[in-house]
């Protein structure tokens, strides 16, 4: 794997290889051995894959590059290639970039000598959310054999949808979507079930955020959405005792997910946050020993 930009052709053992990784390193600290240069792009918001990256590097000892859109050369034109390149002429050794477009790495990734991790597509994939998102459930059910997870909501706007429809089928799970019409997506063949269906068929109910950033008008009342679409209350009392409830966040509170259900006794939505550390760190640290960033005779050598 030279780049980490999608879920589509991931292995089930490659998928292992980074989880198993990631649990190691929620165990104990690890450094990678050399200097290593690493540029943060993000062109489109974010609080937590932004900062859970930060936080990752740091743990690693890699040196973060500073870039802040709105005051980068972006605002004077410069594309999201040239400002790759310029990274990579500098003496960055990764790129976790965040960008609009579905498919920006397909362009990049072939015309750059460093690795590329992908921190959001527009609405293609977001890879990192996914092993975040598998790891708390690895951690939870042991298994992804036979689960059922439904994945709720804006389907047709998520790159999380699609990151994890992609991957837990490879690892052998179920997976339905539900989802209010006009949030339905026909480029993935997967079947849909109604909210009511879903709550009482999952294992694991994945809840998306309403992404009204890339809406061209207002789709639904946030109190009519809830009550149609969302996880209610009452259809929480209707789960399995043994099902959880997983949200990528930030959350729409009152609108995909009734407010006191954040963090009520099934979300794992913090601790889905806790395992983006983690699982950035190992997915970084696989990536740079692929590209030959490690020393097999260093005592701290990445594992
Ligand atoms: N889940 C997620 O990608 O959150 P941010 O947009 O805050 O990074």
């Amino acid at each position: 794997m030279r780049h980490f930009v999608s879920t589509r052709n991931l292995s089930s053992k490659y998928i292992f290889l980074i989880l198993n990784k990631a649990e190691e390193l929620r165990l104990q600290q690890e450094k990678l051995p050399e200097q290593i240069f690493v540029a943060n792009l993000f062109f489109e918001p974010s609080t937590r894959t932004k900062m859970s990256f930060s936080v990752a590097q740091r743990k690693l000892g890699m040196e973060t590059l500073d870039f802040q859109m709105e005051t980068s050369s972006v605002t004077k034109g410069e594309t999201l290639y040239d400002t790759a390149k310029t990274c990579e002429a500098i003496g960055a050794n990764l790129l976790v970039i965040r960008h609009q477009e579905d498919n920006w790495y397909d362009e990049l990734t072939p015309n750059l000598s460093l690795p590329v991790i992908n921190a959001g597509a527009g609405r293609g994939e977001h890879p990192t959310q996914c092993m975040l998102d598998l790891l708390t459930i690895y951690q939870e059910f042991g298994t992804f054999t036979n689960l059922n997870v439904v994945i709720v909501g804006d389907i047709k706007h998520s790159r999380v949808a699609r990151s994890n429809a992609y991957a837990l089928t490879t690892l052998g799970a179920n997976v339905y979507f539900a989802a209010a019409p006009g949030f339905k997506d026909d480029t993935m063949n997967f079947p849909y079930i109604s909210i009511d269906e879903a709550v009482e068929k999952c294992d694991i109910m994945m809840l998306l955020r309403i992404q009204h950033e890339r809406h061209t008008a207002k789709q639904y009342d946030s109190t009519s959405y809830l009550v149609q679409f969302g996880l209610t209350k009452e259809r929480e009392s209707r789960m399995k005792d043994h099902a959880i409830i997983l949200h990528p966040a930030p959350v729409n509170r009152g609108v995909e997910i009734d407010t006191e259900l954040v963090e009520c006794q099934r979300s794992r939505i913090f601790k889905q946050m806790e395992n983006g550390v983690y699982t950035r760190m190992a997915i970084m640290i696989i990536l740079l020993k692929e590209w030959g960033y490690h020393n097999e005779t260093n005592p701290n050598k990445c594992k």
